[in-house]
């Protein structure tokens, strides 16, 4: 996610790669019918082997059976699906390169490892989850490789707590595609679950409150939060048969913010975005808007395209997360008016924004 803070999103050499088995129909659809049921079997968060627990350890694009229309939420599922992979992949490779030293030589709990394991079987739950919320008229799309970068415990810590909570900020997004209203309780479940992993890291890792005021951020235009997910992946290495990631996909100008301009990310100051892909072209005498979404509120402040710098509003409590767009219409009241982002600001903790600002200099 370049825009998360970019300096942890860069794409290292080191990756996680999984394996790739392919499985014939008959065998895909034994394993199914043989497979643990989320909710009705503890495997998705017992289960303790490094190797990719079930389904995370079939990694193809599992085929349409049938032939029609697709169900109301089989497009927003298979985004999520897809968004889904690379998470688990995070955790799986997580759980693969790490052990419990690796974590209890910084001075954490001996649990970490432990818990980050159970974290990543949670997220093989999802994948089955979302897989059996997609009809057998549309595709699931399987895992491509990623690249994370986050090579040391202290990296990896650092990314699992900028995922959880923008999983959450995409996931309230998601909400309100959904057409189906056991879609929204599925999705507002997911997001509880997310916001009980970052919770224990706030807690446990980062030694800091983990309130962040009455409620945490919705960003209407999930799908722009799941684009910059996109530079994770390995060119290439998607599946042949997995759809377009995401559905729709703007392909927005991403921009990060300059941390050594000023870090704080705290309500009333400044802050500079540096472009990270070409800028827009920006239409003559047109004004811009920095466009900040943090709870329920939605704020607007003049950008300004010479200098690239905007003020944060003033939102309460310097906590939880703000989410910014620039667009060409005060309020972002419609995908179209986004012209750039997003860039997700993760205010806690806040020592996870130093840690993130001196890895640049680390690259
Ligand atoms: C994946 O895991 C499931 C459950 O343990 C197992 O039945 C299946 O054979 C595994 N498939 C592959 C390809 O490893
Ligand atoms: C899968 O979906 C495509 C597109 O709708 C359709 O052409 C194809 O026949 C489907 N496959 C099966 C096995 O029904
Ligand atoms: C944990 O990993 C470290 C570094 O790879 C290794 O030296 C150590 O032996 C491992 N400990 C256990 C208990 O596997
Ligand atoms: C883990 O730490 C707790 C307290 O911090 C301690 O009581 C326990 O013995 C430790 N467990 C192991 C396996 O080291
Ligand atoms: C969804 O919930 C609303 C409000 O309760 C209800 O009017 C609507 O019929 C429900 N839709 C479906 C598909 O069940
Ligand atoms: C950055 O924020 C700090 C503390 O909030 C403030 O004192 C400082 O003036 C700001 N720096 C710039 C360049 O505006
Ligand atoms: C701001 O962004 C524009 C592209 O829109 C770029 O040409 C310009 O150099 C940037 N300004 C600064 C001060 O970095």
């Amino acid at each position: 996610m370049p825009s998360l803070s970019s300096a942890i999103w860069v794409v290292a050499a080191a990756s996680a790669v999984l394996a790739a088995p392919h499985v014939s129909r008959q065998e895909m659809q034994d394993i199914l019918d043989a497979a643990p049921v989320p909710g009705m079997s503890n495997y998705y968060s017992d289960y303790r082997l490094k190797a990719a627990p079930y389904p995370g350890n079939i990694t193809d694009a599992i085929l349409n059976t049938t032939a029609g229309e697709p169900g109301p939420d089989d497009l927003l599922f298979q985004n999520l699906l897809a968004a889904e992979w690379a998470i688990f992949s995070f955790y799986q490779q997580g759980v693969e390169d790490f052990n419990t030293s690796s974590f209890t030589s910084l001075g954490l709990p001996n649990t970490t490892y432990d818990r980050i394991v159970e974290i990543r079987d949670n997220e093989a739950g999802h994948l089955a989850i979302f897989q059996s919320q997609i009809t057998t008229n549309s595709i699931k799309p399987g895992a491509c490789k990623y690249a994370f970068g986050a090579t040391s415990p202290e990296r990896f810590l650092l990314t699992l707590t900028l995922l959880e909570i923008s999983s959450m900020a995409f996931l309230t997004g998601l909400t309100m595609q959904a057409d189906l209203n056991i879609t929204k309780g599925a999705l507002t479940a997911i997001a509880e679950t997310e916001s009980r992993h970052n919770t224990w890291a706030l807690m446990d890792i980062w030694h800091v409150n983990p309130f962040a005021g009455p409620m945490d951020t919705s960003f209407p235009y999930a799908n722009q939060i799941l684009d910059s997910t996109n530079s994770f992946i390995v060119p290439g290495s998607c599946p042949q048969a997995n759809p377009l990631y995401p559905y729709p996909r703007q392909g927005l100008p991403q921009f990060t913010y300059n941390p050594n301009y000023n870090s704080s990310l705290n309500s009333g100051q400044p802050i500079e975005y540096v472009w990270e892909t070409p800028a827009p072209e920006w239409k003559d005498g047109a004004c811009y808007y920095a466009v900040f979404y943090h709870e329920l509120d939605v704020v607007s402040m003049p950008f300004d395209t010479t200098t690239n710098t905007t003020t944060i509003p003033d939102f309460d409590l310097n906590k939880g997360l703000i989410v910014g767009v620039i667009a060409d219409t005060p309020g972002a009241p419609t995908l179209e008016s986004v012209v750039a982002g997003p860039v997700l600001l993760i205010q806690q903790p806040a020592g996870a924004i130093k840690l993130a600002s001196t890895s640049t200099t680390g690259q």
